[in-house]
């Protein structure tokens, strides 16, 4: 199966966007999986949770989705190799991603499309993807949407962060129905979870939705921040305690959903 593109987003800020991401990516290249990680952020968090600095010299995917750069450096001279095993990393950069979503907003016929055609041209050395993006539903949120195959929602048990997964929601399906039929809303994942009575009300409010949730949900824990400050994702610093395996246990869930998408699609094949 060609490279599987998997964007954890959502509208509101600050609910582990990035820290899912980041803990994702290391899991997916810790079973084995040739792993792709980009920053799509213009905030960088996600470079620098694999402890590298926005490019000091080199080109960032900013350089690589804006059209006015010339001459335009290529995928391997961005990338940057084996941030953790197995994972990849398309690093971000605050103005060149800034100027790119500018020049894709110039660019009305084909700019929504850039990074998917980047992605496809390395589809065949990876076999999954996992995007950053800001929290917002335009720009770049939009551009990740059309590169996707599959959304993963993260949202936190609070009320605000509820309105903004229904406002995410609908733009997913927007995009669906315009510029990507393929993508799939796999689920939403709570993170920073708690007992309290608002997360459990929240929890009722989003099964309503209909969508898919995610059965392991992310507890409150200091070693995210911690991790956030040393560089490195969770998932490889702390393996074996709780949080290790919780972040292990969303990995499985992702692949099991996955795979129920891959034979999906090998039954509608051998049914043609
Ligand atoms: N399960 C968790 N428990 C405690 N803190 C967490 C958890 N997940 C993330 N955090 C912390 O919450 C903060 C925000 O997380 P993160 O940067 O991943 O969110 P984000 O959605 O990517 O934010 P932004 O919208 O700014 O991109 C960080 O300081 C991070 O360390
Ligand atoms: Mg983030």
């Amino acid at each position: 199966m060609p490279m599987y593109v998997v964007t954890p987003g959502q509208q509101k800020g600050g609910v582990g966007k990035t820290t899912v991401t980041a803990n994702l990516a290391v899991i997916a290249g810790e079973t084995g999986l040739r792993t792709l990680a980009v920053d799509l952020d213009p905030q960088s968090h996600l470079t620098f949770s694999f402890g590298q600095e926005t490019p000091p010299q080199g080109f960032s995917v900013g350089e690589l989705l804006n059209d006015s750069v010339s001459p335009k450096p290529s995928f391997r001279e961005v990338v940057l190799r084996s941030v953790a095993p197995s994972v990849d990393l398309l690093p971000g950069d605050e103005r060149a991603l800034v100027r790119a979503e500018h020049d894709i907003a110039l660019d009305a016929l084909t700019g929504m499309t850039r990074l998917r055609k980047l992605l496809d041209s390395v589809k065949d050395d990876y076999d999954i993807c996992f995007i950053d993006t800001p929290p917002k539903v335009e720009g770049l949120a939009v551009v990740a949407m059309v590169a996707s195959d599959g959304i993963i929602i993260i949202t936190e048990p609070q009320t605000l962060a509820y309105t903004s997964t229904t406002v995410y929601a609908a733009k997913v399906a927007q995009v669906r129905n315009s510029l990507n039929p393929n993508l799939k809303t796999l689920g939403v994942l709570l993170n920073k979870s708690g007992d309290g009575e608002e997360a459990r009300f929240i929890l009722d409010k989003l099964r309503e939705t209909g969508l898919h949730i995610f059965k392991t949900a992310i507890p409150v824990n200091r070693y995210a921040s911690k991790a956030s400050l040393g560089g490195v994702p969770t998932a490889l610093i702390d393996r074996n305690r709780d949080i290790g395996r919780i972040y292990r246990a969303v990995g499985d869930e992702l692949a099991d959903l996955l795979r129920g998408i891959t034979d999906e699609a090998d039954l509608e094949v051998a049914s043609r």
